[in-house]
Protein backbone atom coordinates (compact mmCIF):
# COMPACT_ATOMS: atom_id res chain seq x y z
CA UNK A 1 0.00 0.00 0.00
CA UNK A 2 2.94 1.93 0.91
CA UNK A 3 4.12 2.25 -3.10
CA UNK A 4 0.57 3.25 -3.96
CA UNK A 5 0.55 6.22 -2.73
CA UNK A 6 2.94 8.43 -4.16
CA UNK A 7 1.44 7.18 -8.03
CA UNK A 8 -1.96 7.58 -6.93
CA UNK A 9 -1.23 11.46 -5.48
CA UNK A 10 0.80 12.65 -8.63
CA UNK A 11 -2.43 11.13 -10.20
CA UNK A 12 -5.16 13.16 -8.66
CA UNK A 13 -2.35 16.02 -8.60
CA UNK A 14 -2.11 16.04 -12.74
CA UNK A 15 -6.17 15.47 -12.97
CA UNK A 16 -6.98 18.64 -10.88
CA UNK A 17 -4.50 20.46 -12.59
CA UNK A 18 -6.48 19.36 -16.08
CA UNK A 19 -9.63 19.84 -14.82
CA UNK A 20 -8.63 23.24 -13.72
CA UNK A 21 -7.05 24.47 -16.67
CA UNK A 22 -9.73 25.51 -19.06
CA UNK A 23 -11.60 27.43 -16.22
CA UNK A 24 -8.38 29.48 -15.63
CA UNK A 25 -8.05 30.08 -19.43
CA UNK A 26 -11.70 30.80 -19.55
CA UNK A 27 -11.48 33.49 -17.07
CA UNK A 28 -8.24 34.64 -18.26
CA UNK A 29 -9.35 35.27 -21.72
CA UNK A 30 -12.61 37.18 -20.36
CA UNK A 31 -9.92 39.65 -18.58
CA UNK A 32 -8.26 39.69 -21.91
CA UNK A 33 -11.19 40.53 -24.42
CA UNK A 34 -11.96 43.42 -21.84
CA UNK A 35 -8.92 45.05 -21.91
CA UNK A 36 -9.01 44.71 -25.68
CA UNK A 37 -12.67 45.56 -26.77
CA UNK A 38 -13.92 47.43 -23.78
CA UNK A 39 -11.50 49.06 -21.30
CA UNK A 40 -10.31 51.94 -24.43
CA UNK A 41 -14.26 53.44 -23.59
CA UNK A 42 -15.61 51.67 -19.47
CA UNK A 43 -11.54 51.63 -18.22
CA UNK A 44 -9.65 48.80 -16.99
CA UNK A 45 -12.12 49.66 -13.38
CA UNK A 46 -15.19 49.93 -15.60
CA UNK A 47 -15.55 53.43 -14.20
CA UNK A 48 -15.32 55.28 -17.03
CA UNK A 49 -18.41 55.76 -18.57
CA UNK A 50 -20.79 58.29 -16.59
CA UNK A 51 -23.63 56.92 -15.41
CA UNK A 52 -22.87 53.21 -16.41
CA UNK A 53 -20.06 52.20 -13.88
CA UNK A 54 -19.74 48.51 -13.47
CA UNK A 55 -18.82 49.10 -10.33
CA UNK A 56 -21.77 50.95 -9.16
CA UNK A 57 -24.90 49.16 -7.73
CA UNK A 58 -26.75 50.39 -10.31
CA UNK A 59 -25.26 48.03 -13.09
CA UNK A 60 -24.62 45.55 -10.90
CA UNK A 61 -28.14 44.99 -9.99
CA UNK A 62 -28.89 44.66 -13.49
CA UNK A 63 -29.66 40.78 -14.43
CA UNK A 64 -26.71 38.38 -16.52
CA UNK A 65 -29.53 38.34 -19.06
CA UNK A 66 -29.97 42.06 -19.46
CA UNK A 67 -26.00 42.42 -19.24
CA UNK A 68 -25.83 40.07 -21.51
CA UNK A 69 -28.19 41.63 -24.24
CA UNK A 70 -26.56 45.04 -24.34
CA UNK A 71 -22.86 43.50 -24.78
CA UNK A 72 -24.80 41.27 -27.88
CA UNK A 73 -27.54 43.96 -29.38
CA UNK A 74 -25.40 47.41 -28.05
CA UNK A 75 -26.99 50.38 -27.20
CA UNK A 76 -26.81 53.42 -29.88
CA UNK A 77 -25.33 55.54 -30.68
CA UNK A 78 -22.19 54.78 -28.81
CA UNK A 79 -22.16 50.67 -27.37
CA UNK A 80 -21.27 48.74 -29.82
CA UNK A 81 -23.15 45.70 -30.50
CA UNK A 82 -20.86 42.44 -30.02
CA UNK A 83 -23.30 40.07 -31.15
CA UNK A 84 -21.43 39.28 -34.63
CA UNK A 85 -18.07 39.59 -33.29
CA UNK A 86 -18.17 37.52 -30.26
CA UNK A 87 -19.33 34.04 -29.36
CA UNK A 88 -22.27 33.87 -26.44
CA UNK A 89 -20.06 32.58 -24.29
CA UNK A 90 -17.11 35.17 -24.99
CA UNK A 91 -20.09 37.47 -24.03
CA UNK A 92 -21.39 35.39 -21.06
CA UNK A 93 -17.51 35.33 -19.99
CA UNK A 94 -17.42 39.33 -20.06
CA UNK A 95 -20.54 39.40 -18.37
CA UNK A 96 -18.90 37.84 -15.11
CA UNK A 97 -15.64 39.68 -15.27
CA UNK A 98 -18.26 42.74 -14.91
CA UNK A 99 -19.31 41.03 -12.14
CA UNK A 100 -15.80 41.10 -10.10
CA UNK A 101 -15.69 44.66 -10.97
CA UNK A 102 -17.75 45.20 -8.41
CA UNK A 103 -17.08 47.39 -5.36
C1 LIG B 1 -16.96 52.94 -28.30
C2 LIG B 1 -17.07 52.89 -26.86
C3 LIG B 1 -17.55 51.59 -26.20
C4 LIG B 1 -17.00 50.35 -26.33
C5 LIG B 1 -15.82 49.91 -27.20
C6 LIG B 1 -17.76 49.49 -25.46
N1 LIG B 1 -18.76 50.19 -24.83
FE1 LIG B 1 -20.13 49.44 -23.53
N2 LIG B 1 -21.05 51.23 -23.48
C7 LIG B 1 -20.60 52.39 -24.07
C8 LIG B 1 -21.51 53.49 -23.75
C9 LIG B 1 -21.35 54.94 -24.20
C10 LIG B 1 -22.54 52.92 -22.95
C11 LIG B 1 -23.79 53.64 -22.41
C12 LIG B 1 -24.90 53.43 -23.43
C13 LIG B 1 -26.15 54.21 -23.07
O1 LIG B 1 -26.26 55.35 -23.50
O2 LIG B 1 -26.99 53.67 -22.37
C14 LIG B 1 -22.22 51.51 -22.78
C15 LIG B 1 -22.98 50.63 -22.06
C16 LIG B 1 -22.59 49.34 -21.73
C17 LIG B 1 -23.31 48.47 -20.84
C18 LIG B 1 -24.61 48.79 -20.11
C19 LIG B 1 -24.27 49.41 -18.78
C20 LIG B 1 -25.53 49.85 -18.06
O3 LIG B 1 -25.53 50.93 -17.45
O4 LIG B 1 -26.53 49.13 -18.10
C21 LIG B 1 -22.61 47.31 -20.77
C22 LIG B 1 -22.95 46.07 -19.94
C23 LIG B 1 -21.46 47.46 -21.64
N3 LIG B 1 -21.49 48.71 -22.20
C24 LIG B 1 -20.50 46.49 -21.83
C25 LIG B 1 -19.47 46.60 -22.74
C26 LIG B 1 -18.54 45.52 -23.03
C27 LIG B 1 -18.51 44.19 -22.31
C28 LIG B 1 -17.72 45.98 -24.01
C29 LIG B 1 -16.60 45.22 -24.72
C30 LIG B 1 -16.96 43.99 -25.40
C31 LIG B 1 -18.12 47.33 -24.32
N4 LIG B 1 -19.18 47.67 -23.54
C32 LIG B 1 -17.50 48.14 -25.27
C33 LIG B 1 -19.47 52.53 -24.85
C34 LIG B 1 -18.65 51.48 -25.26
Amino acid sequence: MKRMGLPVFAFAIALAVVLSLPLSAHAQDASATYKSKCAMCHGADGAKVAGHDFSSAAVQKESDADLVAVITDGKPPKMPKYGDKLKPEEVKGLVAYIRTLKK
